[in-house]
């Protein structure tokens, strides 16, 4: 459990507090990149850490997130007129670039240099992997873009999809620290889903986890027994600052599944799912059906325009009774939707006094002790490393099935296995 306190540390993203200012110092995927698809188009509104903000691809192909209200009056700068290289604010014509910079005053003496001195709320955009990443922190600590793998890959070699869930940002990531639900809520798609591995899995239902603590978040190993018997099953989940997941991969190390979850606000959150291969070639049609269709979609019920849930809370996530007692643990179809209804079921922002964690536990709590110590180390002057360094997130989750004689995690081997390789 948490205190009061502690809860309030860790759950709040708004500027000023102790986790808004430490989720500040990171870059934030906010939008696929072909969701501002052309120069001078739509603008579209965007909430990050709790910001009201719009975002805007100007003529010359920049993209600009600047605050949702002109600096002018407080009209809202989503009506404006994006126009060479600047979105027009269309209560009084006045002009900003990117950068929030105010171009043009046409509502003042030609002679006055008030432009000079007026700036919208703006912060720098990066585009990398097909995402725009958003930067909101102070300027002279700006970082590196975080090396992850699929944001250097071809985009014939990944695939992703967002959406937005009705609850705050940590009691979605704990939910993918949580291995030891996926036997239970997600056991249904892991028997279709993990093809060969099943096996591994089913045959020893009680893994042992080792949790090692790392310089950029937490490796979750999960050993279990084989029928070879001279030979441990090993699965390997990773945990990067500030958010980030990554499942192990199967046995062949050709495929990864990523997660992200972005806070919108205190309340909502927005989840990528993002799945690459590691291997030099194109994802398969039927990869990419495994993602929103197919028999055992990830989220079936993904709608790609508005980027919510079909199944949602005001429908039971399309329960149905039924198939829960036939042959569904959950009775909910996706594997996304299965965690929707468990982390959004919660109440938007759970109260973790009331909880009891047991030892299947230990991750969370290793995780909820690494955000809050590194956002007190901030409130000291100690800026996060990680964020700092891009390359700290050139790690891969792996599985594999090993000699018992090989030592977690410092074998050559192992470290290979979590090698990036470009
Ligand atoms: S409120 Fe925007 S120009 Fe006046
Ligand atoms: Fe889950």
């Amino acid at each position: 459990m948490l205190s009061i306190a502690d809860n309030e540390y860790i759950t709040r993203v708004g500027k000023g507090t102790p986790m808004g200012d430490y989720l500040r110092r990171y870059w934030h995927p906010f939008m696929e990149s072909s969701q501002l698809p052309d120069p001078d188009g739509n603008v579209i509104e965007v909430t990050l850490l709790g910001e009201e903000l719009i975002a805007f691809r100007d003529t010359s192909g920049r993209v600009g997130l600047l605050g949702h209200y002109c600096p002018h009056r407080s009209a809202p700068l989503y009506y404006g007129r994006n126009e060479e290289d600047g979105l027009r604010c269309i209560y009084h014509g006045w002009k900003f670039d990117v950068s929030g910079r105010c171009v043009d005053m046409p509502s003042e003496p030609a002679a006055s240099n008030f432009k000079e001195k007026v700036r919208a709320r703006g912060y720098p955009v990066e585009e990398r992997g097909g995402v725009l990443w958003a930067y909101l922190g102070p300027p002279s600590l700006t970082p590196d873009l975080p090396d992850l793998e699929w944001t250097m890959l071809l985009e014939s070699r990944r695939m992703m999809a967002h959406f937005a869930l009705n609850c705050n940002w940590v009691q979605t990531l704990e939910g993918d620290v949580d291995s030891s639900h996926v036997g239970f809520l997600h056991q249904t798609a892991l028997r279709s889903s993990v093809g060969a591995d099943t096996n591994y899995v089913e045959f020893d239902k009680a893994p042992h986890w080792t949790i090692e603590q790392t310089d950029y978040g937490m490796a979750l190993a999960a050993r279990r027994e084989t029928l070879e018997g001279a030979k441990y099953y090993w699965r390997i989940n990773q945990w990067f600052l500030p958010y980030y997941t990554l499942v192990a991969s199967d046995v062949a190390r050709t495929k990864i599944h990523s997660h992200i979850w972005v806070p919108i606000d205190d309340l909502h959150t927005t989840v990528w799912c993002v799945e690459w291969t590691t291997e030099p070639r194109d994802l398969t049609a039927s990869e990419r059906w495994s993602m929103t269709e197919g028999p055992f979609a990830h989220i079936p019920t993904l709608d790609v325009e508005t980027h919510t849930l079909r199944a949602n809370a005001s429908n039971h996530y399309l329960q149905d009774r039924r198939a829960q007692k036939a042959f569904s643990f959950s009775g909910i179809n996706g594997t996304r939707e299965q965690d929707a209804a468990v982390v959004e079921g919660m109440g938007a922002l759970v109260d973790r006094t009331i909880e009891h964690l047991g030892t299947s536990d230990t991750a969370i709590i290793t995780l909820r002790r690494r955000l809050i110590q590194d956002a007190r180390a901030l409130e000291d002057g100690i800026e996060p490393h990680v964020a700092t360094d891009g390359t700290s997130y050139r790690r891969r989750s792996w599985s594999a099935v090993l000699d018992k004689k090989i030592p977690y995690p410092e074998s050559p081997e192992m470290r290979e296995m979590a090698a990036i390789k470009l």
